[in-house]
């Protein structure tokens, strides 16, 4: 092996930099040259990259986003630009390709192994919804920071007697609203793998502001309902004063924690390793804190990772 690619694509996360790092570290070690493919699957039709030395990747461990950038192609969906993106990577001479992205990333990376490109995936999105992994990268940055936000507004909201719904991402997926719910022991978790009937929450945040309780917290998977939509609907029922936030896209940035610069680097070294050793068409992910590797197949085949365990937690705590 000569030469590999890199490329991030789908919705950015904290943690991609330091794991293309890690990529580029260990192929460097095993005399490997690395190039880097600029926004994704866009860039790779377009031919857009860069070398990667040991220069290239000094001091972005700490930074959030991708300096490889992102972005979201629908011409890469088709047979033509899937043709385009194999032009380039024979342009390149490229003997494998390491993919970090969310499930529509990882479909690519399989689109591709199928036609014959040595890939290996990487589990990157803040829904935490990947099959086959404990956790993605970028999730414990996005909750930490979901957990500061919270943090914050509960002050506020205590000294106003206030009810606050906060709206976190999740189109499809309420990991981050169950799992900051629990570690901001917010009162309740609206997700969408979970009905709930919102006058019966209106009646128990009525009692808990008779009780004298000066704050109710609610965390809202976006793909639920849109916050302000829900505020309106409780807030002649409830007692307390009713306020919205949406904490959008702040919940993806800023600097990875420790334990997803852990993942990262463990994770990029993995990527690199198994196309080294012919094992490609493969995700690594997190699996009882070792790192493992299944096929492709059976990520994009298998169900979205099961939420079970933190809506059934969060039931237990009462939220
Ligand atoms: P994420 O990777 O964060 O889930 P998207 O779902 O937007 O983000 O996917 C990122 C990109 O992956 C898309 O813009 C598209 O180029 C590619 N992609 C998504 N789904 C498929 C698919 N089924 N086949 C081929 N490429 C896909
Ligand atoms: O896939 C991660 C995610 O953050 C979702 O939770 C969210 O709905 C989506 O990406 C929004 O991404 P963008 O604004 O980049 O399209």
């Amino acid at each position: 092996m000569k030469k590999i690619g890199i490329l991030t694509s789908g919705g950015d996360c904290s943690g991609m930099n330091a794991c293309i790092r890690s990529a580029v570290r260990t192929a460097l070690r095993l005399n490997i040259e690395v190039v880097g493919v600029k926004k994704g699957y866009l860039g790779l039709i377009k031919g857009d990259h860069i070398k990667l030395d040991s220069k290239a990747v000094s001091g972005i461990m700490h930074r959030g986003g991708t300096f490889l950038q992102s972005a979201r192609s629908p011409e890469f969906r088709t047979p033509e630009g899937q043709e385009m993106a194999l032009a380039t990577l024979n342009e390149l001479q490229v003997d494998g390709l390491i993919i970090l992205g969310g499930d529509g990333s990882l479909s690519g990376a399989l689109a591709l192994h199928k036609l014959g490109v040595p890939v290996i995936g990487i589990p990157a999105s803040i829904d935490n919804d990947i099959p086959f992994t404990d956790m993605s990268l970028g999730v414990d940055t996005a909750l930490n920071n979901i957990i500061y936000a919270v943090d914050c507004i509960k002050d506020t909201a205590s000294s106003h007697a206030r009810a606050f719904v906060i709206e976190v991402m999740g189109r499809n997926s309420g990991y981050l609203a169950s799992v900051a719910a629990i570690a901001s022991g917010a009162e309740y978790a609206l997700v969408p793998e979970r009905s709930f009937d919102l006058s019966e929450i209106c009646q128990q945040l009525r009692h808990r502001f008779e009780e004298g309780r000066d704050n109710a917290i609610i965390i809202l998977a976006e793909g639920v309902a849109k916050g302000q939509d829900i505020a309106d609907s409780i807030k002649d029922a409830i007692g307390f004063e009713t306020r919205v936030t949406v904490l959008g896209h702040y919940q993806r940035g800023g600097a990875p924690t420790v334990f997803d610069r852990l993942l990262a680097s463990r994770l990029g070294k993995k990527a690199v390793e198994m196309l080294v050793a012919g094992n490609h068409g493969m995700m690594v992910g997190l699996a009882c804190n070792a790192i493992v590797a299944t096929s492709l197949d059976d990520v994009i085949k298998g169900e979205k990772r099961p939420q079970d365990e933190m809506l059934r937690l969060a039931e237990v705590l009462g939220i």
